[in-house]
């Protein structure tokens, strides 16, 4: 017997199936058509089954930021990038006990976690082949100068467990609509040239160079030298994302479905959606509030407490009654799905399949605690 949505308990994060496809075809199609390898970022779904589909429809390897995600996305994938700085004698031992039998590279902008890195990888019986992370706007990680790319490439290629693979930089700072990035890409463009330039110049010609956000993701064709892209919120897609123009209204696959569960106060409705479900995320281009409905767009989530989610309904003639469920399309997609714990994937008001966020969270932070005499004690 089919279930159907009214009985699902709220709040829940629900997938249509349908866009869900179209948006992994798009994006793998875009990929094969400008010759960019495609390695997306799995932070958005932390689900080996969409990136196991991802991999069939040709990405070369998967990009993580965690190592939970990675060690669960080396056992449907056997090339993975952590894009994250690699610092802490727990995280690259967690680096280096990864399946021998996956490839890992690693984003590193410093001479200090390289020689960290080295030795982890050693330690472990591997090697890690190493992209210097270069900031080209983002101003959050990265070396700001192509003096600074050098000394750090050629010390990888100095260091017995690494190799130096090539370059990488994240453009989340181009948050313009697609339409007006021209100039943001052309600044990318002309940094882009500098740093092969001088690399190549100085005998360490970058093999990958690795970029691509979804907001920038479909004008990277246009970016001269870049070779691979990372984009992750593409599967699912935001509001954030719609705003820009990366993606339309109806691309939107994931929503958190809600119950409307007070109508008490004037001009208002009260859904079982807050913080919990979708953040306190802000919307990363022009507008307000922390969600809108799939089905009227006109109404945003305007407050929240961690179980309620406030809709305003002064811009609409839509009334909702005690019990109605709507759809909320989250401001930022990622951080929703890392509230739940199973996502339900939908045809239509169908439920069709579930499939578990397997790689959220951090796993244990610690093998086990010791019980030794240093540990501070009541009495
Ligand atoms: C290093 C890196 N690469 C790629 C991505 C994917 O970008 P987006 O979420 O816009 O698809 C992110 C997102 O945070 C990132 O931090």
């Amino acid at each position: 017997m089919a279930t159907y949505l009214e009985q699902l308990e709220t709040p829940v994060p629900i997938v249509d199936l349908d866009r869900l496809s179209f948006n992994l075809d798009r994006m793998a199609a875009y990929a094969t058509l400008h010759g960019l390898q495609l390695r997306p970022h799995v932070k958005t779904h932390k689900s080996p089954r969409i990136a196991a589909e991802q991999l069939r429809l040709g990405a070369v390897g998967l990009t993580c930021a965690t190592l939970r995600e990675a060690e669960v996305m080396s056992e449907v994938c056997d090339d993975l990038l952590v894009a994250y700085p690699p610092v802490g004698a727990a995280r690259l031992e967690r680096l280096a006990r990864l399946s021998p039998d996956v490839r890992v590279s690693v984003a590193a902008d410093d001479a200090q976690t390289l020689d960290a890195l080295n030795v982890a990888a050693r330690l472990g019986r591997r090697q890690f082949d190493v992209l210097v992370e270069v900031d080209l706007g983002m101003h959050r990680v990265g070396v700001s100068s192509p003096e600074r790319a050098i000394a750090i490439a050629r010390q990888v290629e100095r260091a017995s467990a690494l190799q130096f693979a090539g370059i990488l930089f994240y453009p989340g700072h181009i948050r313009d609509a697609v339409e007006a990035q021209a100039a943001a890409l052309g600044q990318l463009s002309a940094d882009i040239a500098q740093y092969v330039g001088a690399l190549t110049d100085a005998g360490l010609p970058p093999r990958v160079v690795s970029g691509g956000s979804t907001p920038a993701a479909w004008r990277m064709h246009e970016v001269p030298g870049v070779t691979e892209v990372r984009p992750g919120t593409y599967v699912y897609n935001d509001r954030t994302t719609a705003r820009i123009g990366a993606c339309d209204w109806d691309d939107c696959a994931l929503t958190i479905l809600a119950t409307v569960v007070s109508t008490a106060v004037k001009g208002q409705a009260v859904i079982d959606a807050g913080t919990k479900a979708l953040g306190r995320e802000p919307l990363r281009a022009e507008g307000d509030g922390y969600g809108a409905l799939l089905d009227h767009p006109e109404v945003v989530v305007a407050r929240m407490s961690e179980e309620h989610g406030i809709l305003d309904l002064t811009q609409t003639a839509w009334r909702p009654r005690l019990g109605d469920q709507v759809r909320v399309v989250p401001n930022h997609v990622c951080i929703a799905v890392h509230n739940f714990d199973e996502i339900i994937g939908v045809r239509g008001h169908a439920v069709e399949t579930r499939w578990p966020v397997a790689a959220r969270g951090r796993g244990p932070a610690i093998d086990e605690l010791s019980e030794g005499p240093s540990r501070p004690r009541a009495v």
